[in-house]
């Protein structure tokens, strides 16, 4: 049996979706969830739902119990609150004899990074490693899907800003990373190896800019802006707290170390097409 960890988010729902077109019995997928009811949906469609929350061990253990492969969802907590979380999920994952896990790391696992949870995922991969478990490791780039979010207001304004000043990343979509995670959670070949899925073009923030004034036709200006400022701006704007506006702010500065421009064709060699490009993805999410 496969588990779907995070399986009411939009990651997860989109990884059971992906399993079922591809033909995997209902029977064979467990959902997981810190609220059962919230994924009650998929137990109509004959998949069980299991209560799991990172920050219980005795809840992971009873979970994973009978499960072959696990598919481990990144969380959304705090750097060092959601490490341990990850790890409490390894270690219920051996105690309750699971085969292999399939973990979402992400494309930027430097411990220097300014990225902060980049370092969340060079400590799952890390306790990954040592587990003993079976691993496939799935190097997610940055979603194309949270662009939006971050463009918000552009033809008003006629600007849009960020940190970033000229390295480029390969957004991918989530549905893309689902079909690549069904691919992969299918079959055992994939033990032992490391993806990184990344889109088949890269842009800046800059390039981003210059998308949205050429779909929409209007003049969109592109100012790169101190990470401490934009970090204030997203908390302003959309009330998030400070160690995620921090990250985020982050994440713009470390894709100009030139990491998150990885198209690595994993992605394509694993699904036999290529991935949605970001101009694409955008250009549907925004209607343009
Ligand atoms: N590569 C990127 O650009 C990028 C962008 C955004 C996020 N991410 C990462 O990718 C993950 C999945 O993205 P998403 O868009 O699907 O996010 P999402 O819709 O917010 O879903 C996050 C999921 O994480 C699960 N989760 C959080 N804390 C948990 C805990 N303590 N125990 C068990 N499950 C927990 C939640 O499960 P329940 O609420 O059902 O319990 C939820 O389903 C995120 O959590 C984040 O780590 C990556």
């Amino acid at each position: 049996m496969i588990f779907i960890s995070g399986a009411t988010g939009q990651l997860g729902t989109a990884v059971i979706n992906a399993l079922l077109e591809r033909g995997t019995p209902a029977a064979q997928i467990v959902a997981g969830s810190r609220k059962p009811e919230a994924a009650a949906a998929f137990a109509t469609r004959g998949i069980q739902v299991r209560t799991a929350d990172y920050a219980d061990p005795a809840s992971l253990v009873a979970a994973y119990q009978g499960i072959e492969v696990l598919y481990l969802v990144s969380g959304d907590a705090p750097i060092e609150i959601r490490s341990a979380q990850h790890r409490n999920a390894i270690a219920a994952a051996v105690k309750a004899g699971v085969k292999r896990v399939v973990y979402t790391s992400f494309v930027d696992t430097a411990e220097d990074s300014p990225f902060g949870f980049a370092r969340i995922h060079a400590d799952t991969e890390r306790a990954l490693a040592k587990s003993g478990l079976e691993t496939t490791i799935l190097r997610h780039g940055v979603y194309a899907d949270i662009l939006p979010a971050f463009v918000n207001g552009f033809a008003e304004r006629g600007a849009i800003a960020s940190p970033n000043a000229q390295g480029k990343a390969a957004f991918i979509a989530r549905a893309d990373l689902a079909a690549a995670a069904a691919v992969v959670l299918s079959a055992r070949e994939h033990a032992g190896k490391t993806y990184t899925l990344t889109g088949p073009s890269a842009l800046n923030m800059a390039g981003i800019a210059a998308l949205l004034a050429a779909r929409s036709g209007k003049p969109v200006a592109y100012q790169v802006m101190p990470a401490a400022d934009y970090a204030a701006m997203l908390v302003q704007a959309t009330g998030m707290p400070d160690w995620l506006a921090e990250a985020l702010a982050g994440m713009f500065v470390a894709m100009d170390r030139g990491g998150y421009d990885n198209q690595s064709g994993d992605f394509a060699r694993l699904l036999g097409r290529d991935a949605l490009p970001v101009e694409a993805v955008l250009a549907e999410q925004l209607g343009l």
